[in-house]
């Protein structure tokens, strides 16, 4: 322990001294969203432990670093709508209410996915496949019912999720299991179905922003498909304000250049182009895999979990140089970017811990498991051009 602080940047040793000294008045850690304030919003996803208050310490350290939120869970399909005629407001309401309280932008994800989707909202009707009719009429009462519910306090929804594979074509056929994972709302409705979901939250909630979210959008193909679905929504004139790139990367992945021409390419579309899952695992990927399809599940093999008990000091200062790098980027594109979101609050919370590989210890946030700012923050906090 004693060690490992040593051997830390001088700024993360103040701020742990300083943070030793509780109700001092000197005791100030800087914060992201300040620090960010003329460039970008700085987001956190909150998970349902959090927004039910049952986590020490997580909202107070996201009211203090955050200006946006998004529900990390909460809002999805079948959570938010489990069955065909049955409701659980609860969490997303407290959720909304909370930023409401703490003026945070409040992002909610995800409308149209084919994950964290009830079997019954793709089953089709009397033994049938699920048909263009019915599978509209599904996604139509879910949103009207979801985004109305929070009409004008949901300020941008993430319409549709991932409906991009990695060579850009549009995902269709039956769900699957990984890597053959179908998008059965394309398959039941056919192209359209982008079009029309964004068109149904464009009447749901005439002022709410709207957004398409993926992954891997670095990639060439999904550069040219991505930015081929927004100018044709465009061009039909349906309201689409965003591209939500996702970011769960790695040390090494995407590289710099990869980055720094996805915003370049995607800033010719002229939307605003929002990191919204950001997170920069430690741990050796199991595979030369980069999507983060959620069910690609990986067994762990000989040292794929090398850290269980802390990341060693040059490991934290490799994390914070990525991170450090990555900023500066989004610091050159501060024009395009609206809002940079990590996906948690802490490392403790990141799904990174069990995805793709469960069961390991990572450490892909700016705080760690006891909600202390790492050398990272620090690195992301000295990137700030605007104090
Ligand atoms: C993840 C959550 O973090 C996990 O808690 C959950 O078990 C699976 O989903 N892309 C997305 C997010 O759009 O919704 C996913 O979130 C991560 C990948």
């Amino acid at each position: 322990m004693i060690s490992t602080k040593c051997l830390l940047t001088a700024g993360v040793l103040l701020v742990g001294i300083v943070g030793m000294n509780r109700g001092s008045q000197a005791e100030e850690t800087a914060s992201l969203k300040k620090v960010f304030k003329d460039d970008f919003l700085v987001g956190t996803a909150l998970g349902t432990r959090q927004i039910a208050g049952r986590e020490a310490g997580a909202l107070e350290l996201a009211a203090k670093q955050f200006n946006s939120i998004t529900p990390e869970n909460c809002l999805k399909w079948a959570e938010v709508h489990p069955e065909a005629d049955e409701y659980d407001f609860e969490a997303s309401d407290e959720f909304v209410e909370w930023g409401e309280a703490n003026g945070m932008f409040i992002v909610g994800h995800t409308l149209v996915w084919h994950n964290q989707t009830p079997p019954w909202a793709f089953a089709g009707v009397d033994g049938k496949p699920l048909d263009r009719e019915t599978a509209l009429a599904r996604i139509k009462t879910h949103i009207d019912t979801v985004v109305g519910r929070y009409k004008g306090r949901i300020h941008g929804w993430d319409v549709v999720n991932e409906a991009i594979n990695d060579q850009g074509k549009l995902r269709t056929g039956p769900v699957g299991t990984w890597p053959n994972r179908g998008e059965p709302w394309h398959a039941a409705i056919g192209d359209d179905y982008i079009e029309q979901a964004f068109r149904m939250a464009h009447a749901a909630d005439p002022e709410a922003e709207l957004y398409y979210n993926d992954f891997n959008e670095w990639y060439p193909a999904k550069i040219k498909a991505i930015s081929e679905l927004v100018t044709g929504l465009k061009a039909k004139g349906v309201r689409i304000d965003g591209i939500g790139l996702q970011g769960h990367w790695g040390l090494d992945y995407p590289t710099l250049e990869e980055i720094d021409t996805m915003f370049t390419e995607y800033g010719k579309l002229g939307v605003k182009l929002m990191i919204t899952e950001l997170d920069v695992s430690c741990l050796p990927a199991p595979d030369s895999e980069t999507g983060a399809d959620i069910t690609r599940i990986v067994s762990a093999g000989p040292g794929q979990n090398p850290f269980p008990n802390g990341l060693p000091p040059e490991k934290q200062e490799e994390l914070a140089a990525r991170y450090a790098a990555i900023f500066q980027l989004f610091e050159k594109h501060r024009d395009k970017i609206e809002r940079v979101t990590f996906w948690g609050v802490h490392d403790g919370q990141s799904w990174r811990n069990n995805w793709p590989v469960p069961g390991r210890s990572d450490y892909p946030l700016l705080f760690d498991r006891k909600m202390q700012p790492k050398s990272a923050f620090e690195a992301v906090i000295g990137t700030a051009t605007s104090e």
